[in-house]
């Protein structure tokens, strides 16, 4: 790369997004849209509440002829979405109406619940459609049952848009669900309501970010509902491009490193360990600062010769100041290490973060992350991996080589202590590990692997609906 000026730094034009970036960092939760965010689908409470306008970017850039999904050319989908958010479920079927436009197909939207009131969050995700000519339609009436009817497809986003079929099509129910496919990113119990899925077994697929979550879905609706499942697809998630052109981009990642850092008021050279996920019990972060702290008494313990360690939790919402936010913070205080731990605002902004970090701590409880995105997004920056052994998270990182897996729980604050120490003193296992989680990203984690994946279920769900019509 040629460099324009010897003195400071300087700005090709093409790197406008790094400046980009820094200004978004400079706005607190300023939103950003061209960057595909840490967004866990599985978890809809990462929203950010501020509502200012989000950046309008036109990079309408997808490729025609190489695309998988080629075959849906000319097709009509409906995709119905029960928001319309920052939040993952949503966006993450934004990508999907994006992705089909990309290939000529004739894409119709549907938010279920819009507020009485205006958004302009909506505002700004319904212009973005527009754009890229994705037709954004009301959620009743009888347009929308023509198109319904009409459809070549209609993908239910998440359990809960279920209950639009009753709601809005009534008697024509029947004859829709032929034509259904029900992307599902849901793995707890309050989703179990035959009110939301009892149509399941009677669409033409059900498509499941896990294994796991596929198989959990399978039991609980068996045990649970007594309803059986239609033919389940797990499709694994991709990495946007536009993240992974931030990934791969050294100068754009130093950058974004020296900012962060200063910001933080952390050096060059210190280790920094982060969870970024919206803080709540189920991501653990209460029980990943446990073993922050235990790991730096094993540093001191063991005198060990590392860079001071720190821990930094990215997703706190000071606003809520619900109590759990209030335990980590005492936790800290308690425990004096205000200056080995800092918090950090929700985001939607992760690629900053992720180019400023050393290792992501993936520390979700209960049944563990349904996927995770977050998870690919950072080995995608050649970031090691320590999670909990649970969820999408075991079906993403190979425990020894991209990562290092611990248990669920109190059982699982002694071993992350340990991995942290571990990856804190081993400097070459702790890259080796971050190139190999990038070499894993390339192979089955991007964009362009997640649209192979989905184009192979709905060419069976196509196959199907159309058999049903003979
Ligand atoms: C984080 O959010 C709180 C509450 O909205 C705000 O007061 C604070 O300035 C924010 N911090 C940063 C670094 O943006
Ligand atoms: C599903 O049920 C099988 C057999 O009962 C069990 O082995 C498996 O662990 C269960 N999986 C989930 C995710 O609940
Ligand atoms: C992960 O690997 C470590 C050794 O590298 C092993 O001790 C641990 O039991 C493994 N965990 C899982 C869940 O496989």
């Amino acid at each position: 790369m040629g460099k324009h000026s010897a003195t400071g730094w300087w700005v090709p034009l093409t790197k406008r997004w790094i400046l980009a970036l820094l200004i978004m960092l400079s706005i607190s939760t300023a939103m950003i849209f061209f960057i595909r965010a840490a967004l866990d689908p599985c978890d809809r409470h990462l929203e950010v509440s501020d509502k200012k306008r989000v950046q309008s970017q036109s990079v309408p850039r997808i490729a025609t002829k190489s695309s998988p999904l080629s075959f849906m050319k000319s097709k009509l989908v409906l995709l119905v979405s029960h928001e319309l958010s920052l939040s993952g479920g949503p966006l993450l079927l934004m990508e999907l109406a994006f992705l089909l436009r990309g290939v000529g197909t004739k894409v119709n939207w549907i938010t279920i619940q819009k507020p009485s009131e205006e958004d302009e969050v909506i505002y700004s995700l319904e212009h973005k459609m527009w754009d890229r000519g994705v037709q954004v339609i009301s959620a009743k009436g009888q347009e929308t049952i023509n198109t319904a009817l009409k459809a070549d497809l209609i993908v239910l986003n998440t359990a809960v848009a279920g209950k639009w079929l009753d709601a809005v099509l009534k008697e024509d129910v029947p004859r829709v669900l032929p034509n259904v496919l029900w992307w599902i990113h849901e793995m707890r119990g309050h989703y179990f309501k035959l009110d939301y899925v009892k149509h399941l077994p009677l669409v033409a697929g059900a498509m499941i970010d896990s294994h796991v979550t596929a198989e959990y879905w399978k039991n609980r609706s068996r045990e649970r509902l007594r309803i059986k499942m239609p033919d389940t697809y797990v499709v694994h998630l991709g990495n946007s491009k536009e993240l992974m052109e931030v990934a791969e981009d050294n100068v754009a990642k130093r950058v974004l490193r020296e900012h962060v850092r200063e910001s933080l008021g952390v050096r060059n050279e210190d280790l920094l360990f982060a969870i970024i996920n919206s803080v709540s019990r189920g991501k653990g972060q209460d029980l990943f600062l446990r073993s922050f702290y235990e790991s730096l008494e094993l540093i001191k313990g063991k005198k060990l010769e590392v860079p001071s360690v720190h821990a930094v939790i990215i997703g706190s919402d000071m606003n809520a100041q619900t109590k759990f936010e209030s335990e980590l913070r005492n936790y800290v205080m308690q425990k004096k290490i205000q200056d080995r731990v800092h918090f950090v605002n929700k985001t939607l902004t992760v690629a900053p973060y992720l180019a400023a970090i050393d290792v992501l701590v993936q520390n979700s409880q209960a049944w563990g992350e349904c996927f995770g995105r977050i998870t690919i997004e950072a080995m995608a920056f050649q970031l090691p991996v320590l999670g909990t052994a649970a969820g999408g998270t075991t079906e993403i990182i190979v425990n020894g080589t991209t990562g290092l897996l611990h248990p669920l729980g109190k059982e699982g604050i002694t071993p992350l202590a340990k991995n942290i120490v571990k990856l804190a003193t081993h400097v070459e296992r702790r890259l080796t590990m971050g190139k190999r989680g990038y070499e894993r990203v390339k192979e089955i984690f991007q964009e362009h692997h997640m649209a192979e994946r989905i184009a192979v279920v709905l060419k069976e769900v196509l196959k199907k609906s159309k058999s049903h019509l003979y």
